[in-house]
């Protein structure tokens, strides 16, 4: 495993300038915006959640369990370097754990010397098998993993060297794919909120849990682009503290006005009246609409049914599985007890021998949601299926 440590970026002479010089107020406003526009740009898309390295033999991820204290990137071309980086989510995000496992068989298939197709065939089956089992709930890591399989099922003819480059093509698209339909998320969840929205959301769904942009982010993004200057508020999201750690940092670093609650604080915003919208993003969404996210999205959920506040959930259709009917069926994920009892502190902070149940995630119902937002547009829970016919 290799490390890289990112310098320092360079932006203050564009701000400078825009104080230095004098300017009439149309010309103020436009370069104002043009320089918001060129800020988003030039902070976020230095900031590669994934990638592939330019000779294409290694995953390149941001380590995100060193933010927000240092950038420093991996570069991951074992299957127990790439298993392990998802296990320890030191890339995390459903999309963002989509891509890397998509990259990473690529990139582990691509060095298997062999001419013979069942030969390398049994080799995919062997780390798809493997690096499926690193995350159970997001259903984006099986989901490109079968889709890299179908892939090669459809291109067995063909010797085993166009069949690596079919392997990573597919790779590319699936990482493409997720850009664009982050993209169009922001726009359609855009419609939803007006300049000056006070947003709670809580664990990370933005650049950092994607290919670019953001989920339950992309529209924050897009709304700061146009000058909406939303007030966001990020739960710390015990216990791995996404929110605090990660959302707090990518938004500070783009610019954006944003207040860092604990998670047993949402309710107290929310009366303040300070929350009128609450977007969160999915690992998996059932074809009923039961969608599971981070543990305490379905709290947020109740707490926003109770204060009469939209709760949105955002997140390409590659999050919905068809084969699941409703969240009853979603397997959630329960991480070790120590990321409970000891991870943050000095200390042990609990007694000796104390029972600790850590579910990662949990299943909102459908009934508390008031919208998905995808890439394909706005859904009610129940209009969900209208996906599937299309
Ligand atoms: O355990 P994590 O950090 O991978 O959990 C991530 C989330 O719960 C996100 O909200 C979800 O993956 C959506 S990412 C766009």
């Amino acid at each position: 495993m290799n490390l890289m440590v990112r310098k320092p970026s360079a932006g203050t002479c564009r701000r400078l300038s825009y104080f230095i010089y004098p300017m009439t107020p149309h010309l103020r406003i436009k370069s104002y915006l043009y320089f918001k526009y060129n800020k988003m740009k030039h902070l976020l898309s230095d900031l590669k959640t994934v990638c592939l390295d330019e000779q294409k033999q290694s995953v390149v991820i941001l380590d995100q369990t060193r933010l927000p204290l240092e950038e420093i990137y991996l570069k991951l071309s074992e299957p127990e370097e790439i298993y392990d980086a998802i296990k320890k989510l030191k890339v995390r995000g459903a999309p963002a754990i989509g891509i890397t496992a998509a990259y990473g068989i690529y990139v582990c298939c691509n060095k298997f010397q062999t001419e013979s197709g069942s030969e390398f065939y049994n080799h995919f089956l062997k780390i798809m098998d493997y690096l499926s089992g690193a995350r159970p709930t997001a259903v984006n890591l099986s989901a490109a993993l079968n889709r890299m399989k179908q892939i090669l099922l459809q291109n067995q003819n063909l010797p085993v060297r166009e069949q690596k480059e079919k392997l990573l093509c597919e790779a590319v698209t699936i990482r493409d794919e997720d850009a664009t339909a982050c993209r169009k998320i922001g726009e359609y969840g855009l419609q939803l909120l007006s300049p000056g929205t006070g947003i709670l959301t809580h664990c990370n769904a933005g650049h950092l849990a994607v290919s670019e942009y953001g989920t339950a982010l992309a529209p924050v993004y897009l709304g700061e682009e146009k000058g909406y200057r939303f007030q966001v508020y990020a739960d710390e999201t015990r216990p791995l503290l996404q929110g605090a750690r990660l959302t707090a940092y990518e938004l500070q670093r783009a610019g954006v006005n944003v207040t860092l609650i604990c998670d047993n604080m949402a309710s107290a915003v929310m009366q303040k009246g300070w929350i009128q919208a609450v977007l969160v993003g999915c690992d998996r969404i059932a074809v009923n609409g039961d969608a599971a996210n981070k543990i305490g999205t379905s709290g947020l959920a109740i707490l926003a049914k109770h204060y009469g506040i939209p709760f949105y959930v955002l997140g390409p259709t590659s999050s919905i599985d068809a084969e699941c009917p409703d969240g009853e069926h979603i397997t959630i994920e329960e991480r070790a007890a120590e990321e409970v009892t000891d991870l943050w502190y000095k200390h042990r902070m609990v007694p000796n021998k104390c029972k600790v149940f850590n579910p990662a995630f949990d299943v909102t119902p459908h009934y508390l949601i008031s919208a998905i937002v995808t890439e394909k547009g706005i859904f009610r829970p129940s209009e969900l299926k209208k996906l599937f016919n299309s």
